[in-house]
């Protein structure tokens, strides 16, 4: 195994696009920032030096930092933030992990410019289990706004209001053409015919769940969240925020343009947000052809799409590649996503917008909850947080509680060491039924079922796929019904896990699990590192 270096200087840089300017935070100048590359095995070093304005911190999505967690990045639950001038060196090893991942930024809502995919490949010598592509090619999947995204998001939190939604999306920090800045040039993929290419399609958006085509072709996926899936066929791609797909393409025209394309997913349309982001798949000779358009991109709430495509994941499951679903639990838990409203003071309506789970808004710690645990430093979090929902009532049914309130508190879930959990996640029907996509620090986990509705234990957990679930580290929890997942808690730390749709997390969505040391030597968290940022 090698040990790679890369250097991130954050930085500001002035960027164009739906034909205007403005300056963005990015890393050594780019949008979308570098892509890392290694294999699995490999250490990787990150020295992240701070240039700019704002608090920095940088979080390794999918990485599992084993007894590393002070490399893991969000802030305030693994480190405090780096801070303006400050430098610090990210450090991990990427233990017995390939394939798709990528960074972003998690603080605040930085990472709408401050992400990048992370590629892994296997051992050399290592194939991969499909297969081999002559080439291959990472899609980001990102938002653009207008104005400056940090003012966004605190005049929403001053006024307890939703934020706007984004002016496009982008596919490689590119829009394509839109409607007001038509001579903009979208992103371009050059082709050879007759070949097969690895497409590594990441979301980075900030709120968006995705749909992503390509006209005139289809896809073999592989892989999902750096783990290997089934091979299924299909002619588009569902992706929410957090989550990675790994797909194979055939070029199997002679000569052409060809339009690709990524729009909205929204079970339940609030604020509608139609823009589609578009790229263009070229062949060598394209003279005088015209693009081949997409006739049936999804209408945004195309949730038969969307389920039939998530519906067909499943672990691969090899001899080689085996799921290692936990099948006795130490851990039953049921916790429920939602929005509520709570009382505000200060806002023009006298209330604000909050999100929970389990009724807890989470509320930040002064600093961070890994230090607090490592030292033992009280006052920080309490351990108490619900192992079910405190108050009980019919989630997705007409009944509702009395009032949307929630409670606010930092409160975390203790687990032992390779203890394992069940999680059922539970969305309501409260104010705004939407997909959550669910993201769990420091695990991949398995996703042993799914459904409509209010869960049942009796009914639903017969019907859990045990034997070949997928494995990720981001779900979707559909709108008004429930997702259960499965993992092992062999990752000694302090886990975040909050909705991936940045303004879920921002208003509360969000809670951590402490993994407590094992008894064995290699299985304590390891000491924190020397340039540790301070609060
Ligand atoms: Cu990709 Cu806690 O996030």
């Amino acid at each position: 195994a090698m040990v790679r270096h890369y250097k991130f200087n954050v930085v500001m840089k002035n960027a164009t696009r739906l034909c205007s300017t403005k300056p963005i935070v990015t890393i050594n100048g780019n949008f979308p920032g570098p892509t890392i590359y290694a294999r699995e095995d490999d250490t990787v070093l990150v020295k992240v030096v701070n240039h700019v304005k704002y608090n920095v911190s940088i979080h390794w999505h999918g990485i599992r930092q084993l007894r590393t967690g002070w490399a893991d990045g969000p802030a305030y639950i693994t480190q405090c933030p780096i801070q303006p001038g400050q430098v610090y060196m990210y450090n991990f090893t990427l233990t017995g992990q390939r394939g798709t991942l990528w960074w972003h930024a998690h603080i605040l809502w930085l990472r709408a410019t401050v992400h990048g995919a992370i590629v892994i490949l296997p051992k050399l010598g290592v194939p991969y289990p499909f297969p081999r592509p002559h080439m291959e090619q990472v899609i980001i999947l990102s938002e653009w706004w207008k104005s400056d995204t940090e003012a966004i998001i605190n005049e929403a939190l001053k006024s307890g209001l939703a934020p706007n939604v984004s002016d496009a999306h982008t596919i490689n920090g590119h829009p394509g053409p839109v409607q007001h800045c038509a001579s903009q040039e979208g992103f371009k993929f050059q082709v050879e015919p007759g070949k097969t290419y690895l497409l590594r399609i990441i979301n980075a958006a900030l709120n968006e769940d995705l749909f992503f085509k390509i006209a005139g072709h289809k896809f073999t996926v592989v892989e999902v969240d750096a783990a290997y899936t089934k091979p299924f066929k299909t002619d588009t791609i569902v992706i929410t925020p957090g989550q990675t797909t790994n797909v194979l393409l055939k070029t199997n025209h002679a000569s052409g343009k060809y339009m690709v394309a990524a729009s909205t997913f929204m079970d339940a349309p609030i604020a509608i947000d139609n823009v589609t982001a578009t790229a263009t798949l070229h062949y060598p000779n394209t003279l005088g052809s015209t693009i081949t358009t997409l006739t049936s991109l999804p209408p945004i709430n195309s949730t038969k799409i969307a389920n039939s495509f998530t519906d067909s994941l499943k672990s691969l499951n090899s001899h080689k590649y085996p799921a290692r679903v936990p099948k006795k639990i130490d851990h039953s838990l049921f916790f429920t996503v939602s929005l509520g409203v709570n009382p505000c003071a200060t806002c023009p309506n006298g209330s604000r917008v909050v999100a929970a789970i389990n009724n807890v808004t989470f509320v930040m710690p002064k600093i961070s909850l890994l230090q607090a645990h490592f030292f033992n430093i009280s006052g920080i979090f309490t351990d108490d947080f619900p192992r079910k929902p405190e108050i009980v009532y019919d989630f997705t049914g007409n009944k509702q509680p009395s009032n949307f309130r929630t409670n606010k508190g930092t409160r975390v879930y203790r687990l032992a060491y390779n203890s394992t959990v069940q999680l059922i996640l539970q969305d309501t029907g409260m104010i705004a039924p939407e997909n959550h996509p669910i993201h769990l620090h420091g695990f991949n986990f398995f996703v042993v079922g799914k459904g409509q509705g209010n869960f049942n234990p009796k009914k639903d957990t017969k019907k859990f796929n045990l034997v070949d679930p997928v494995e990720r580290n981001t779900v979707g929890v559909p709108s008004g019904g429930w997702t259960a997942i499965r993992f092992r808690a062999d990752n000694p730390g302090v886990w975040f896990m909050h909705c991936h749709l940045e303004i879920h997390t921002t208003w509360g969505l969000k809670m951590a699990f402490v993994v407590d040391n094992g008894k064995g030597p290699n299985e304590s968290l390891l000491p924190p590192p020397s340039d540790l940022p301070k609060c």
